[in-house]
């Protein structure tokens, strides 16, 4: 699906979410800007997010699921940028990270895998380390409230559920609403 999509330029934009930009801005807070950061972005996409992380600093490591993502990442990222083809249901690591950000991308699991993978970022994440979340909450695999509640042990910088109007994209011509959640938490 996201291969179709991705034969345009960069459909999702340039600029960051602007989730990521409040989530670095935590992050920097914390670190005091005086160390490379590493961070982990889950379903990178054309790497609006990775992009924006880079040029303030980070080691991005990019997953993604979409050859045509994972091509455009290769010809238009730094080569010291670490860009992982495989779907995060299958994605192995053993470093740490101090942000992990995944927007748009984790209502495409499975309900199962979803929580699997929530587990998996508690357990990637450096203590104190940031994870920034943005996903539909509607007809998919998780509900209201249980994207907040999965991260309680955490400590909650910004949680909030909205339900937006998307005007349309291919697929789905026609304009409709979604409920979408966003969780910035730290560990
Ligand atoms: C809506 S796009 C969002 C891209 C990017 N996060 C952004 O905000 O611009 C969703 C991305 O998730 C990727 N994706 C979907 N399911 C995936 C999976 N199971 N594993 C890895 N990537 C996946 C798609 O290939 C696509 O690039």
């Amino acid at each position: 699906m996201f291969d179709k999509l991705y034969r345009k330029e960069e459909i999702f934009g340039t600029t960051p979410s602007p989730i990521v930009v409040v989530a670095m801005k935590e992050l920097k807070k914390k670190w005091n800007g005086n160390k490379i950061l590493n961070v982990l972005d889950l379903g990178a996409g054309q790497g609006r997010n990775a992009a924006f992380l880079a040029k303030n600093g980070c080691m991005i490591t990019c997953v993604d699921s979409s050859e045509i993502a994972i091509k455009y990442l290769r010809e238009n990222f730094p080569d010291d940028c670490k860009i992982i083809h495989c779907k995060i249901e299958d994605f192995e690591d053993k470093s740490t990270y101090d942000m992990i950000v995944s927007t748009a991308t984790l209502h495409f699991l499975k309900r199962e895998q979803i929580f699997l993978t929530f587990n998996r970022i508690k357990d990637m994440l450096k203590a104190g380390g940031i994870v920034c979340i943005t996903m539909f909450i509607d007809d998919r695999g998780i509900k209201t409230g249980e994207l907040k509640n999965a991260f309680c042990d955490f400590d909650i910088l910004l949680y909030e559920e909205e339900i937006i109007t998307d005007p349309g994209h291919p697929g789905a011509p026609e304009p409709h609403k979604h409920q979408v959640a966003r969780l910035i938490a730290q560990k």
